[in-house]
């Protein structure tokens, strides 16, 4: 298997209305997942791009969330359309998308 240039994991944690912390499984975090997964096959750039869905990345409440790696880049409050931004301009052209990053703060 060749190693990936990117690596891209997508938050689909889910936890009961009632928990305290909120959840990306409450902000249509599958259906990201389903978006990212459409485009890789679509370009079928599957040497290149891995997609892995994951637990809890951290900022739940910037939910749904998405990290790529190898850059450590933490996408927050994604929504389905955001996806193919993401997509083309991070993993296919290398160029990460400042706007829909969480706070810079979050690494600190
Ligand atoms: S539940 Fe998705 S970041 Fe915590």
């Amino acid at each position: 298997m060749p190693k990936p240039e990117k690596h891209v994991f997508v938050c689909v944690q889910n936890r009961p209305p009632e928990h305290p912390r909120p959840s990306c499984g409450q902000k249509n975090c599958a259906e990201i997942a389903e978006e990212f997964y459409s485009h890789l096959q679509q370009s079928q750039l599957f040497d290149k791009i891995q997609v892995t869905t994951t637990g809890c990345l951290g900022p739940c409440s910037e939910g749904p969330t998405v990290l790529v790696y190898p850059e450590g880049i933490m996408y927050g409050g994604i929504k389905k359309d955001d996806v193919a931004t993401i997509f083309n301009e991070h993993l296919r052209n290398n160029k990460p998308v400042e706007q829909l990053m969480v706070s810079k703060t979050f690494w600190s």
